[in-house]
């Protein structure tokens, strides 16, 4: 191929703050994070080490063996570790990951949860091997209540929590969620989620409280004090309580793009006084677990982060608990992979969370104890911490999980007591953006017409990580406790004279007095949740509320996100707005507020306030209280009550998109970003890969989306003859990027490279671009895991791109016996060490 890519495009685009980059990004410094402990804060551990519990921990590694600690230095999931396997290796933790549940039956009754914890309990204290026998803890994604499990309580997610303000109400939320937990037998949850969410295109920002710094670290204290009990006090780890892991040190919610498991590109202080602020008071509330994170600082990936895991967090912080990793967390370190990591170990990670991967990290692991990679004082070290959290959490007592005490108190899942705290959280989560001529409160005897697919349906009201790990196909018989959005209004209405109908459509025979319409996103989990833009898409709804004006029919909507999103068309169309977030399991408290009393006043005041500002146009993703150039439509802490003024005057309706989106990402989640589009090209001819799908002329490069790992968000290309894969776009400058040392990053994986010669370029046209031929680093990665690899723009200059004007910021030519699989692109900071081979 002489012609790398046909320039499509030839209009030259120069965004105002230079084409390409990321606001703000130019200026970071790519120097993989170095961090000074003595920066930080000091505290003291707030948990005096019990001499008599101390002795126990030595006595008890003097008479374990190399294999039994190992093994408790492991997490696998239920879905791959049987009790026998429990038993033998002497695991030390499980799981049930999102997708896991007891007989793989995510809609299982609660006596399945607490007969396999029983199992799985009496197997780890089997000591007829002549073993030590030390219980196995069970941790579990009880993120807004226990919400794995059939017919528990399910609060509304972070987001919406955050917007009550109010850290006594996570106090009772958590101390609800950890009873509801035992009643299974579960020991642990990974929770709270203590990430700053700076950039809501992330797929995770619901899980965070607030943009806010403040009042996450005030939910983090009362969060943990909640889920185990207030330190110092007799309900500390008590039969009541279970073992809390805030989550994801650190800096989860500052990666460039809001991208999931990414890459902060941020200052010390930034992650210092932002990112990190919900742990010191975390762990002076006594956290018994902390969670490592996917994302990396400066390059550096959290689960090999010495300076982080020990130095900071135990060092400075005073952490006195065990580090678990996330789920398979530890591969992404350099160097590592699922099922090898000592450099994680070794930088003060205590547990690794492997739930496919145990019994091959297990014995990796062992054979570099043996090897003198890792030390035995290192690996002692880590098992004390895990057996003291143990000791602590009461496990080496408390006997068979079923005799525990509230065990097996099946109706206390989703009890009267427990649905009315989460019942109250939802109406203390509700924020009022618009309510104009006062139509808010509703009067009880009208006739309301109740429309949109959110309408009465629990599973989208719930979000994420609700039964299953994205949440999807929850029907409302999967809740047998909880009420949809409906359900509360047709109770509210009918007690107070008026009627309440359900029309999905809209549509309706007879005229209502009012509508409400109940939209929004639907349900997502991590980096499946990651989006280009703020924008609110798909923008159902819309219709429905035009067609309501149309007929002079006043709307309010009621919408349901994960996030603060641009809906100025939907805003328009409707008399009020209420932001309601993702509520969980007690629909109910929306009507609460929403209807009032006989006499026009309200039964519940709107007392929701933003803890996140809500953008403007739909590039607005990192929108944060405090910025320079402030200018949210709705500013951290509005909202509005009965009393205020609620006219919001028409918004404008262009999303203001996809030019502002960052051209230096270029491809995420294996589809190309913001401006740029793919073409598969060869001697016969190019076509576009759409939904990363499609073959160049002849075939000689195919997409597939996924591939081997059916791995969703990417794309596997193969070649069976000379072809080239060709991200194109409108001439942009990177000469900024370029000055700024910056480089073209990738996150790939090799499946085999045969005898073709592989090159990486940039381009603007025919005859005008660089390669940098990669053959040799490919070969080596070729059948191994995933790699990130960079390369500096300035070696595509070297090779004669013109800097100022490119086209196609991404080119991979190639030759038959190609299968390479590819995750991401874009332009960033680089690791101080990168050559142009990748
Ligand atoms: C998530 C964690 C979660 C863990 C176990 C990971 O992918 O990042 O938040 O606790 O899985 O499900
Ligand atoms: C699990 C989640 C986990 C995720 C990690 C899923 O299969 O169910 O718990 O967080 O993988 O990517």
């Amino acid at each position: 191929m002489k012609n790398p890519a046909p320039s499509l495009f030839t209009v030259t685009v120069l965004a105002a703050c230079g084409a390409g980059q990321e606001p703000g990004e130019n200026s970071r410094i790519p120097d993989q994070g170095s961090i000074n402990p003595d920066n930080w804060p000091k505290q003291e551990s707030v948990l005096v080490r019990d001499a008599e519990m101390e002795k126990r921990i030595a006595d008890l590694l003097a008479r374990m063996t190399l294999e039994e600690k190992v093994g408790q230095l492991m997490q696998a999931d239920i879905s791959t570790v049987t009790p026998d396997q429990v038993r033998d290796f002497n695991l030390g933790a499980v799981l049930n990951g999102g997708g896991s549940a007891p007989g793989g039956d995510n809609r299982t009754t609660p006596d399945k949860w607490l007969a396999l914890a029983d199992e799985f309990w009496r197997a780890s204290t089997d000591t007829s091997d002549g073993g030590v026998g030390i219980p196995v803890i069970w941790g579990t994604d009880a993120v807004h209540g226990h919400s794995n499990v059939l017919g528990a309580t399910l609060f509304p997610h972070n987001i919406g929590l955050g917007m009550a303000n109010d850290p006594d109400l996570l106090y009772e939320i958590g101390r609800v969620t950890a009873l509801e937990v035992r009643v299974t037998g579960l020991d642990w949850t990974f929770a709270p989620t203590v990430a700053i969410a700076r950039n809501d295109r992330w797929g995770r920002t619901y899980e965070s409280y607030s943009e806010d710094p403040n009042l996450v670290a005030a939910y983090a204290v009362r969060m943990v004090e909640g889920l185990q009990g207030a330190v110092g006090t007799d309900e500390f780890l008590d039969a009541t309580r279970v073992l809390a892991s805030p989550k994801h040190f650190v800096g989860d919610g500052a990666t460039t793009n809001g991208r999931d498991q990414g890459d902060a590109a941020i200052t010390e202080s930034e992650l210092r006084d932002i990112h990190a602020a919900g742990y010191p008071p975390a762990i002076l509330a006594g956290a018994q677990t902390v969670m490592a994170s996917y994302n990396s600082f400066r390059g550096r990936k959290m689960h090999g982060d010495k300076t982080m895991l020990t130095d900071i967090l135990v060092g400075r912080m005073g952490f006195d608990g065990f580090v678990i990793g996330d789920w398979n967390g530890h591969g992404q370190v350099d160097g590592c992979s699922n099922t090898t990591c000592p450099a994680s170990l070794n930088a003060g990670l205590d547990m690794f969370m492997a739930p496919d991967s145990w019994d091959k990290i297990y014995a990796s692991t062992l054979a570099a104890v043996q090897s003198g990679e890792i030390s035995m004082a290192r690996v002692d070290e880590a098992v004390s911490r895990i057996l003291r959290v143990k000791m602590r959490a009461g496990v080496f007592e408390a006997g068979l999980p079923s005799l525990r005490p509230y065990a097996g108190e099946f109706d206390l899942l989703g009890s009267s007591e427990h649905k009315a705290v989460a019942r109250d959280a939802v109406r203390k989560s509700l924020v009022l953006l618009k309510n104009e001529d006062g139509l808010l409160p509703l009067l009880p005897d009208m006739n309301v017409l109740v429309a949109g697919d959110g309408a009465h349906n629990i599973g989208k009201q719930a979000g994420g990580w609700t039964l299953n790990w994205q949440g999807t196909g929850n029907l409302n018989e999967h809740f047998p406790n909880g009420t949809s959005i409906f359900d509360g209004l047709k109770e509210a209405l009918e007690a107070g004279g008026g009627t309440a109908v359900l029309s999905e459509d809209g549509s309706y025979t007879e005229a209502p007095d009012v509508a409400i319409v109940v939209f929004g996103e639907d349900p997502y989990a991590e980096f499946e949740g990651d989006r280009p833009s703020v924008e609110y898409a798909p923008g159902d709804g819309l219709e429905i509320l035009q067609r309501l004006k149309a007929s002079g029919i006043p709307a309010v909507s009621v919408f349901l996100s994960g996030r603060p999103l641009w809906a100025n068309p939907e805003i328009n169309a409707s008399q009020a707005f209420v932001a309601a977030w993702l509520p969980g399991s007690e629909g109910s408290g929306i009507a609460d507020v929403l209807v009032g009393n006989a006499d026009g006043s309200p039964r519940f005041d709107f007392r929701g306030r933003l803890s996140f500002s809500w953008p403007n146009t739909a590039a607005d993703a990192e929108l944060n209280v405090g910025d320079d150039d402030y200018n949210p439509l709705f500013a951290f802490g509005d909202g509005l009550g009965f009393e205020d003024d609620g006219a919001v005057a028409m918004l404008p309706e262009e999303p203001g998109r996809p030019d502002e989106i960052p051209k230096g990402l270029i491809l995420a989640n294996g589809d190309p970003a913001g401006i740029w589009r793919i073409l598969a090209i060869d001697a016969a001819g190019f076509n576009w890969i759409a939904n990363s799908r499609g073959a160049s002329g002849n075939g000689s490069v195919r997409v597939v989306q996924g591939g081997r790992n059916k791995q969703t968000d990417t794309m596997t290309a193969t070649w069976t003859g000379d072809a080239t894969i060709a991200v194109t776009g409108p001439a942009t400058d990177f000469t900024r990027q370029d000055n700024g040392d910056m480089a073209l990053r990738l996150e790939y994986r090799v499946h085999s490279v045969g005898d073709a010669v592989v090159q990486i370029g940039m381009g603007s046209g025919p005859d005008k671009s660089g390669f940098v031929d990669v053959t040799k680093r490919l070969v080596e990665q070729n059948g191994g895991d995933w790699q990130t690899g960079y390369i500096p723009l300035s070696c595509f200059e070297d090779a004669g791109q013109d800097m100022t004007s490119v086209s196609n910021p991404l080119i991979i030519k190639a030759g038959a016996g190609l299968v390479l699989q590819l995750g991401s692109a874009e332009l960033l900071a680089h690791p101080g060490d990168a050559g142009c081979a990748l």
